[in-house]
């Protein structure tokens, strides 16, 4: 699909999208076109209760003086409470309407608003970022797709008089589009498409961006002492991988990075405390975290981002097998630290455990952010909207939440403090993979927290949301590739504008 930015003249087009504000108050093209119609918006307007409100829609057959065959009113509700994200999520509804409408092509009005704090070059872009992340779909593997289900949008003409800033500015939202695209596909694909080799290679791809791509073998990290992440991967026929991307697009080479660590479990059955079989199919997604990374690093470099970045990530799957870790196992961490193994479903903490040492120990990084699908817990505690964030920063924490609430990834701050600390104590070693009974996402970021020095670090558990059951405004249920937004926003505001 093709999103163009073009004068404001009137279109030939399938479908014309066409804005009016809170209170019926009419956006120029719509007024427009309202007398060249002898009425048409008003009075479908009256007939269909149409007030203007946020993401309201009315659907016209054109009459036949337009060279349209549909025109679709849009409500943008108060245009002073207008903002990106509210306008990337009208671009998401209309696609979402139109994807499979059989309508090829579209035109958007998209009038500079007048009274709000985003200008028309701004509602433009963002409208195209919203049509664009919406438009993501999976369908590889359909190989007898009804006509009618396809998507049959070929082209969207974004109409604004600011048509070179609409451009430039997409084109930078564009690149982090990619990145969450890359970030949807890579969670998206099953377990015997995606495990840790096929990872690692896919993750080679990003060197033509200018991404440099290191992958660490098993006997390379049996030599560092990763006793733990390899642990998780030794009931598997695949090799377990780390992969490291570096990204040096700061002005001063030395600067040191800023690090994104990922827990990238290609498949997670729960080795011999193996998952129950109900629903074990969405474990294929326990590589969320890593997505995010990945999809995050690939953003950065496409934008040509001004920073310094590594992104860190644990390939395993984690199976049961005769070589697979038992309950009980002690296993000794890259740290030296030594963990008795309650749960091996508990694995993900482990693989970050020697993530986040090598992290350190390596890049000695400015700051760590890692990300995980980590707890089932998290799921219970905030649902799929908020993501649940652990740290020994405050400054890091509010960075985060507001770079959060500018790109609609949300993040909620989490206790941890001593009293969760002991309860992963252990009778026969440093410590144990499992808390008790309760604040079971507040025991894991503990325990990843014994793998953290004196560092500002947060982790971010998003077992809750890298995949929604229902969709959203700018995703269709399934991945919604959750993190690259805000790393890449959290990057640009702490280091960029
Ligand atoms: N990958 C899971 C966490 C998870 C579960 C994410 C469900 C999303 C949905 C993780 O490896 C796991 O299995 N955690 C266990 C920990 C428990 C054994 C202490 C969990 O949350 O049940
Ligand atoms: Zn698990
Ligand atoms: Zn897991």
């Amino acid at each position: 699909m093709n999103i163009k930015f073009i004068k404001n003249t009137l279109p030939t087009s399938d479908a014309h999208i066409v804005f009016v504000y809170a209170d019926r108050e009419m956006s120029g093209t719509a007024e427009k076109i309202d007398k060249e119609t002898n009425g048409l918006i008003s009075r479908a307007m009256d007939v269909g209760h149409f007030e203007g409100k946020f993401g309201q829609m009315i659907d016209l057959v054109a009459p036949t003086n337009l060279d349209i065959n549909r025109v679709l009113v849009v409500g943008l509700g108060k245009e002073s409470a207008l903002d990106e994200v509210k306008v990337q999520k009208i671009g998401g509804k209309i696609m979402a309407k139109l994807i499979s409408s059989g309508d090829e092509n579209i035109s958007i009005a998209a009038d500079t608003p007048k009274n709000a704090n985003i200008s028309g070059a701004e509602f433009a872009a963002h409208l195209g970022y919203g049509i664009r992340l919406r438009r993501y779909r999976f369908d590889k593997y359909f190989t007898k797709e009804a006509e009618s289900k396809k998507p049959s949008v070929i082209a969207v003409s974004l109409m604004t008089p600011a048509v070179k800033n609409a451009l430039k500015l997409f084109t930078e939202l564009d690149f982090v589009a990619d990145g969450v695209q890359l970030a949807r596909n890579l969670v998206t694909e099953p377990g015997n498409v995606v495990y840790p080799e096929s990872y690692a290679e896919k993750i080679k791809e990003l060197s033509t961006l200018g991404i440099d791509v290191e992958v660490l073998t098993e006997d390379e990290m049996e030599e560092l002492g990763m006793g733990s992440l390899l642990g998780v991967g030794q009931g598997s026929a695949c090799e377990s991988h780390m992969v490291i991307m570096h990204w040096n697009g700061s002005e001063n080479d030395d600067e040191p990075p800023v690090a994104f660590v990922g827990k990238g479990v290609t498949f997670d059955t729960g080795g011999i405390s193996l998952k129950p079989g109900a629903g074990m199919e969405d474990m294929k997604f326990d590589m969320g975290g890593s997505a995010a990374v990945v999809g995050a690093m690939k953003a950065l470099a496409g934008r040509n981002a001004k920073v310094n970045v590594v992104g860190i990530v644990g390939l395993v799957e984690n199976m049961p097998s005769s070589t697979a870790q038992r309950p009980g196992d002690v296993v000794t961490s890259m740290s030296g630290q030594t963990i008795e193994v309650i749960n091996t479903d508990a694995e993900g903490r482990l693989v970050l455990a020697d993530a986040l040492w090598y992290t350190q120990d390596r890049f000695k990084p400015k700051l760590i952010i890692d990300l995980a699908t980590l707890t089932g817990a998290m799921m219970v505690a905030l649902g799929q909207e908020y993501a649940g964030i652990f740290s020994n920063n405050d400054e890091l924490c509010e960075n985060l939440t507001t770079a959060g609430s500018q790109v609609d990834e949300l993040v909620w701050r989490m206790p941890i403090g001593a009293a969760y600390d002991k309860m992963i104590d252990s009778k026969i070693a440093d410590m144990k993979n499992i808390g008790g009974k309760y604040a079971g996402s507040i025991t894991a970021a503990q325990f990843l927290q014994r793998f953290v020095n004196d560092v500002p670090w947060v982790h971010i558990d998003i077992a809750g949301t890298a995949w929604k059951t229902e969709g959203s405004d700018v995703a269709d249920r399934g991945a919604t590739g959750y993190g690259v937004r805000l790393l890449d926003q959290f990057v640009r505001n702490s280091y960029e504008d």
